[in-house]
């Protein structure tokens, strides 16, 4: 592709829910490396804007609303001051952080949505929709709670089944009950405005697969991760489906149609909007022209996401960007996958997250270093997960021992030796082959971190700026000027004057990484405003007098660790629950039709290709007889033999992956979607009757 350079990158990092605080795993997603990835831009000059804001409509919030018993509008106000926060206390350098509730964003989605309608972009089409007579609104998939047809777990979603994974749409839901009144909902017709996605099948192929766009160049697909290809291309092959663009709801943007009131619009119709909306504000703010960022072929378009919103941005965005046309499409969506924490997923319901307010009241100078740990451990390729025993030993052992202590090394000993002044430039033939070594790596540097941040590669990419130190460190070590200072001056004031480049190499280099640390060293080395290209092996001016170094990274304790892993899991945090709405009274007589019996597993295996099953064979006391289970993604065979178990034995037989299975373990659900067993208590045997 022999485009010329692009001038403008516009760039965004996914509008978070505004529903609930920022945690640890969202900064490793979406904002972390798109911070990285524009800081290294500023820094080289280019001409970079990013944008974000919060995403204030949608389920997520009203649900939340419902849950804490107050507006939706309270709620997004609350969270929308506390993510700033967040983000702000990280160094995330957003250039604006807007918001969807605002009139103006929902003047231009609007405008968007006509845009499209005009163009005969939708399928309006009149449907049966639950409908909830007690809370009198139509109910969102979300909002739709029953026994799954397929597994017959009882908390199943209108949209989907947590146990087995199965989609589903609420009208195939057993027993639906509406989550905000707990009534069985009627069906009423509504009308929606549909996305019909198969028509774009053909282009979006091109465009994924190839890289082109209307038979041109666009993009070079082999720079896109592979998972993210392999999401988008699986979503292709299985065939796009049309997809309903409005809601009827009260919260969000309303559909600006003429007896379309108590519709809204979709919120994936919506939030994406608002990175145009937060560029048209930015530009508003400065002087500038929206269009040249969004609509200018010469900038380019760069999402930064997490996995979960794949899809979104790579199939259903530019699909709306591309019927309203004149838009550019991204070139890239470098989506990070997802990080876990301390053994297990990270869920807010449990709690089981580090939230980055709370960090940063524990640890009020720690935003580099958790930045820094982050970045070791990004889910760029595939998940990960932070432990703070990991964090201490990185902060200790890598930021403390090696950064920390080496430029503390050549503050004091240029202090000693010159009263802090840098000595001079040693002459070309003066000169050792480790000094050349040395010099050579400094001047390789810049473009191998520019290139690997390019590349969104930021955990190799801070490796290597962290090895501009470690090579510091280990040179000065080696070189012992504290040994030479009395008979050899000269070839200690070579080792100090360059160990003193390596400092100020390491305040432009570790910049996008490690912003406040990189500052530290800038204002000690009297370097202001480093750029990019100001990092050179002899960068420093010998005379240049240093000033003060705090200490830069404080070590962690392991009482520290503990004391953070214990706060896991405790109050705090989200405490609300949802709970499954009670079902309708039955009779003593339906009661006793349940034949409840102890079972004790005897044997147990996976299905072979299915991912959820596993087929148990129960000792029922009766009987020995097989059970199908959808818990495969809970529990392993090994740790499903010889339990003592709850079982309905008189459940119709039915096929499941052609295995009959002869009736159900009996599990509870828990919050996070994780199953328990019911065990009976000990001194019982197969065949006792439960009642
Ligand atoms: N709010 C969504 C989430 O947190 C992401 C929205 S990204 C945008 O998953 F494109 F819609 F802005
Ligand atoms: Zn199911």
């Amino acid at each position: 592709m022999s485009k010329s350079a692009p001038k403008r990158r516009m760039i965004t990092s996914a509008l978070p829910y505004a529903n609930g605080p920022i945690h640890l795993g969202h900064i490793a997603g979406a904002y972390l490396p798109a911070d990285i990835h524009v800081r290294h831009l500023r820094s080289t000059g280019e001409d970079v804007l990013w944008i974000c804001g919060s995403d204030e409509h949608g389920a997520a919030i009203t649900l939340r609303a419902k849950k804490e018993g107050i507006p939706p509008r309270e709620i997004v106000d609350l969270y929308h001051e506390e993510m700033q926060k967040a983000f702000t206390g990280l160094d995330i350098s957003f250039d604006h952080y807007s918001r969807t509730s605002s009139p103006k964003h929902h003047q231009v989605a609007q405008e968007f949505f006509l845009n499209l309608m005009e163009k005969g972009g939708f399928e309006v089409k009149t449907e049966e929709q639950f409908f909830d007579e007690k809370a009198q609104q139509f109910l969102a998939d979300r909002y739709i709670q029953g026994t799954c047809p397929s597994c017959g777990h009882d908390g199943a979603y209108g949209d989907q089944c947590e146990k087995c994974g199965k989609t589903l749409s609420p009208t195939e839901l057993v027993n639906p009950k509406s989550t905000l009144s707990g009534s069985t909902p009627v069906l009423k017709p509504t009308t929606l405005w549909y996305l019909p996605m198969g028509r774009h099948e053909s282009w979006l192929r091109e465009y994924i697969v190839e890289g082109k766009l209307d038979g041109q160049p666009h993009h070079d697909p082999k720079t896109w991760k592979a998972h993210v290809l392999g999401q988008c291309r699986s979503w292709i092959e299985g065939g796009l489906e049309s997809r309903a663009m409005t809601r009827d709801l009260d919260w969000g943007v309303p559909v600006p149609v003429e007896g379309a009131e108590g519709k809204v619009l979709y919120v994936w119709l919506d939030a994406p909007i608002g990175y145009i909306t937060a560029t048209m504000e930015w530009c508003e703010a400065h002087g500038q022209d929206w269009k040249d960022w969004w609509q200018d072929p010469n900038a380019e378009l760069l999402h930064f996401i997490g996995k979960d919103n794949i899809v979104f941005h790579c199939i259903i965005f530019p699909i709306l960007l591309k019927e309203h046309g004149g838009y550019n499409l991204p070139t890239n969506v470098p989506a990070n996958e997802f990080m876990n924490l301390e053994g297990d997923k990270i869920s807010t319901s449990r709690n089981w997250a580090v939230w980055v307010t709370e960090y940063l009241e524990d640890f009020p100078e720690g935003s580099d270093a958790m930045r820094y740990v982050l970045t070791a451990i990004m889910p760029e390729q595939k998940d990960s997960e932070f432990t703070w025993s990991d964090f201490r030993d990185k902060v200790n052992n890598e930021l403390a021992d090696v950064l920390g202590n080496f430029v503390n090394r050549v503050l004091v000993l240029t202090k000693k030796y010159y009263g802090g002044e840098v000595p001079t430039a040693p002459a070309q033939e003066d000169l050792t082959d480790t000094d050349r070594a040395l010099l050579e790596a400094l001047a390789a540097a810049p473009g191998k971190i520019g290139g690997l941040i390019q590349r969104h590669r930021y955990k190799e990419a801070q490796l290597e700026a962290m090895n501009v130190a470690r090579l510091g460190n280990k040179y000065l070590t080696e070189q012992e000027p504290w040994k030479l200072q009395k008979t050899d001056p000269e070839r200690t004031a070579t080792i100090m004057h360059l160990t003193c480049q390596v400092v100020g190499n390491c305040a432009v280099l570790l910049e996008p990484f490690l912003p406040q640390t990189a500052a530290k060293l800038a204002a000690a080395f009297g370097l202001t405003d480093g750029r990019w290209a100001d990092a050179q092996p002899d960068m420093v001016q010998a005379g240049t007098t240093l000033g003060e170094l705090p200490i830069l990274f404080a070590k962690i304790d392991d009482d520290t660790v503990a004391a953070q892993v214990a706060k896991l899991g405790q109050k705090g945090g989200d405490t609300t629950r949802e709970i499954m709405p009670a079902k309708d009274e039955i009779t003593f007589d339906d009661f006793t039709k349940l034949d409840l019996r102890v079972g004790t597993v005897l044997e147990c295996e996976k299905v072979p290709k299915a991912d959820k099953l596993l087929k148990l064979t129960v000792d029922t006391g009766l009987d020995t007889r097989t059970v199908v289970s959808g818990i495969a993604e809970h529990f392993k065979p090994e740790d499903v033999v010889g339990r003592q178990v709850t079982l309905l034995v008189n459940l119709a037989p039915r096929k499941l992956r052609g295995i009959e299975s002869q009736g159900m373990v009996l599990m509870a659900s828990t919050d996070d979607g994780g199953l328990r067993f019911v065990s009976p208590e000990e001194g019982v045997q197969p065949g006792d009757v439960i009642s």
